[in-house]
């Protein structure tokens, strides 16, 4: 009897800890009213399973921004011994070294220079929506488009392509927490594939470049990258950009769609899609949340965070705060201030915001200037998890496809 209530009263507690019900409950379905209900417990709060929350604005970016604050959990001795993470999960000397030598190939003039593959990709799918009109956004369109946009900027051979866009939809599929054993399996396979394929291309690449992103990492100038470094360099380039632009581009046109107004605006001015695509990434961000662990003891929101605990920052309810946002459950086009950390801040900023941007700029553009009566039709099905924000389906029709 004793340990009946105890478990009960442990499981009213869990129930109680918004964390915890944002995993358990309706957490990828909504989880806006949680991250209100974190927020107006204080800017930060400490959750049954031990780790620092916050939902505010503020607070998430001082955590972002702080160098006192990293991604390494792992104790100071052990760090050196796993040479295969990408720099994602490293911290300074290690990050910077890394982050520096990609940094100029995303950057938006050299970004800028993709927008013909970019739209060449956007083109090819959109001549294949189906006579009927009736098509899955985001299986038919957002899916595919931005792997096969890194799979044409690293320039992976059309005969590795199609078994490169299925593990990457397995790394994809990975990030919010592995499914089942199987699903363990397949990642383990996919990552040794992954990196048989990346080996063989920077050896290719390295004895005679071309003109893609890989045969320029590994003829940049200056420093140059070790080859241990550069195929989880090369992973890191291809999940990090998969299912967040997937997503982005889904939750924009799922935002659009919802006010079919919304999206008759957009169609007959497409300057509006740079709008829509901001206004998404503050209202329904693709990556909800990211953490960090504190390297020293730090004072933040009122509280004493020490050395080794864990800050769990949510980005998707940052950009919901009223303290930086008017009407922040409103989708508004025309907005003029947009805070939102979408793409974080501080030292792990996302490196692809510009490629992100220009691929979902010219997929929504695009879409929108050739069905402008495009509607819903069907019941949207969300993807499951809670740490990317999207829609696994969203069914749509057309009256004006070939
Ligand atoms: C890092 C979001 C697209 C490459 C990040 C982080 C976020 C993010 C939140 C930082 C995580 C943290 O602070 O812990 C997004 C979103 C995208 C997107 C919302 C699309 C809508 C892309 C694309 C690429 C890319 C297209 C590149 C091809 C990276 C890389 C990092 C990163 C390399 C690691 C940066 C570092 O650790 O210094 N991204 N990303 N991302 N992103 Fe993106």
């Amino acid at each position: 009897f004793y340990r009946e209530r105890a478990l009960f009263r442990y499981g009213a507690h869990l129930r109680r800890d918004p964390l915890c019900r944002l995993h358990l409950g309706s957490g990828s379905r909504n989880p806006y009213p949680l991250y209100d209900e974190v927020r107006r417990c204080g800017p930060l709060i400490r959750s049954v399973v031990g780790a620092w929350t916050s939902a505010t604005y503020a607070v998430c970016e001082q955590v972002l921004r702080d160098r006192r604050f990293g991604v390494d959990a792992r104790p100071a001795d052990q760090r050196a011994a796993s040479p295969m993470l990408s720099f994602l999960e490293l911290d300074p000397p290690d990050h910077t070294r890394l982050r520096r030598f990609v940094m100029p190939t995303f950057s938006p003039k050299a970004v800028a220079g993709f927008d013909p593959q970019i739209s060449t990709v956007v083109g090819e799918l959109l001549e294949a929506v189906p006579a009927d009109g009736a098509f899955d956004l985001v299986g038919g369109y957002a899916a595919p488009m931005p792997i096969a946009v890194i799979t044409r900027l690293l320039g992976i051979p059309d005969a590795d392509s199609e078994e490169f866009q299925r593990y990457g939809q397995v790394f994809g599929s990975a990030l919010g927490g592995l499914q089942s054993l199987r699903h363990a399996r397949e990642l383990g396979e996919a990552q040794s594939r992954l990196q048989r394929i990346f080996e063989d291309l920077i050896r290719r690449r390295r004895a005679a470049p071309g003109d893609d992103v890989i045969s320029r990492l590994v003829t940049a100038p200056g420093e140059q990258i070790e080859a241990g470094d550069m195929v989880p360099l090369c992973t890191l380039l291809l999940i990090a950009g998969f299912e967040t632009t997937v997503n982005l581009i889904g939750n924009t046109v799922h935002a659009l769609l919802q006010r079919p107004e919304l999206w008759r605006r957009v169609a007959e001015d497409p300057t509006l899609v740079d709008a829509a695509v901001e206004e998404t990434l503050r209202f329904d961000s693709p990556v909800q949340r990211t953490a960090r662990v504190a390297q020293a003891d730090v004072e933040l929101g009122g509280r004493l965070v020490t050395r080794g605990q864990m800050v769990v920052t949510l980005i998707g309810g940052a950009g919901r705060d009223p303290e930086v946002v008017d009407r922040p459950d409103v989708f508004d086009l025309d907005r003029t201030g947009r805070d939102h950390l979408a793409f974080s801040a501080g030292a792990h900023y996302c490196v692809g915001r510009p490629l992100a941007k220009l691929e979902a700029t010219i997929a929504v553009r695009e879409l929108v200037s050739r069905f402008p009566d495009l509607r819903i039709d069907g019941r949207p099905e969300r993807r499951p998890g809670t740490l990317i924000r999207g829609l696994a389906h969203l069914p749509v029709r057309t009256s004006m496809a070939a």
